[in-house]
């Protein structure tokens, strides 16, 4: 090999099949933008822009004071786990314990944990799409075929129960569930959730029930998969601090699964992250038991909001958008302008100084729309709709 040869980056062939999360790339343009002076409104990324709730962040800073700063187990610490297990029996109607739940930094882990330990090479995957990036992401990188379960805007994000089942088949291994849905707002119901379950029937296939956005529903309940008879053992529930208690940057969230798939999700964290952050623990513990006011009114916020952003963007010309029904997020329907989801996105954060997501960076039944988060304030989405109204009477051509 020549001398240039010897930095050449040669990376292993799965990291071509890595994909990303747009947010965080549209995050950094959108900022560099401000470095150049310009003023943006920031409705890319997912995360509340509330502060963590302060008893929380007083117990973090206690535990940190009183020594919580060492290695603690894999899985999680006891009593955070015997919380969770409390917390999620009560909320989700079937009775779980400690030794079921695996404590890990953030939501993202349990994704990558369920798709590591559970997917071969060639094994098919159903994923929502549009969705979150990373599971079509993760089943591509272990090899795995990612299989598109399209959730159609006319059943409200929903998807259709007769074309999911034709999709099953032998070599399917894993379906992910999302509700509250991102970047949709869709929820599924407790009659989707029961159709979803008869279509999967006794077939030996887990369920990933990412239910990071569970505290976020707007009208009545969020249901959960894994209460449904037979599917306790076959669910890995995914929820976390981060939605819920402002705590993105926190890094915690955890799984629920049978104990001896935990066992197997302890070993990966031996083998990636050792643990999570001690003191961080202690503050899950307050979270969970503490006051739960905050959470809802940072709900009742997110809804007012969306409501009001919604109205806006449907007196836009060429925008049509539904009501959420939970999460954060608006996701109109822009096929009237007749751009492209990503020019759209491209050309409202260059000209109409509003950072927004294509629907496209969910996958490919993305596009044709965008997606606004509505976690800024109330006078920021005004503000943002203002500037898109009047970037769209320049730029949309009937
Ligand atoms: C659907 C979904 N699942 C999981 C996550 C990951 O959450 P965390 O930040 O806790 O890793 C997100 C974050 O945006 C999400 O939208």
């Amino acid at each position: 090999m020549g001398r240039e040869g010897q930095n050449e980056l040669r990376l292993a062939k799965r990291m071509s099949r890595l994909g990303t999360e747009t947010a965080f790339e549209v995050l950094s343009r959108a900022r560099a933008r401000e470095q150049q002076g310009r003023d943006i409104i920031h409705l890319e990324i997912g995360e509340p822009d509330f502060d963590t709730p302060p008893n929380i962040v007083q117990a973090a800073v206690n535990a940190l004071n009183a020594g919580w700063t060492h290695y603690g187990p894999s899985a999680g610490y006891p009593e955070l786990r015997e919380t969770i297990a409390a917390e999620v029996s009560r909320t989700r109607g079937v009775q779980v314990s400690a030794d079921e739940v695996v404590v890990v930094p953030g939501g993202k882990p349990i994704i990558f944990y369920s798709i590591l330990a559970l997917v071969d090479e060639g094994d098919e995957v159903i994923y929502p799409n549009p969705g979150f990036p990373i599971y079509e992401s993760m089943i591509r990188y272990v090899g795995g075929r990612a299989v598109p379960i399209r959730l159609r805007e006319e059943k409200d994000f929903a998807f259709d129960v007769d074309e999911f089942s034709s999709l099953i088949t032998d070599k399917t291994r894993l379906i992910i569930l999302n509700s509250p849905q991102n970047p949709t707002g869709g929820v599924l119901e407790k009659s989707d959730i029961e159709q979803i379950a008869t279509a999967i029937g006794d077939r030996n296939i887990f369920v990933l029930s990412d239910e990071i956005y569970s505290r976020l529903v707007f009208d009545g309940k969020h249901h959960s998969i894994m209460a449904e008879p037979g599917f306790k053992d076959r669910t890995i529930l995914l929820d976390g601090f981060s939605k819920a208690y402002a705590m993105t940057g926190w890094r915690m969230g955890y799984g629920v699964m049978r104990a001896d798939l935990a066992a197997e999700f302890s070993r990966l964290m031996v083998n990636s992250n050792s643990c999570t952050s001690s003191f961080t623990q202690m503050a899950g513990v307050e979270a969970l038991r503490g006051d739960q006011s905050s959470v809802d009114r940072m709900c009742d916020e997110f809804r007012g909001r969306a409501e009001m952003f919604v109205t806006g963007l449907n007196r836009i010309p060429g925008f049509s958008c539904r009501m959420p029904k939970g999460a954060f997020y608006a996701f109109p329907n822009i096929s009237g302008t007749r751009w492209k989801s990503k020019a759209l996105a491209e050309a409202l954060l260059d000209q109409a100084g509003v950072a927004c997501l294509a629907g496209s960076s969910f996958g490919e039944f993305g596009e044709g729309y965008l997606r606004f988060s509505v976690a800024n304030s109330m006078e920021n989405l005004a503000k943002a709709l203002e500037r898109i109204a009047d970037w769209a009477e320049k730029n949309v051509h009937h």
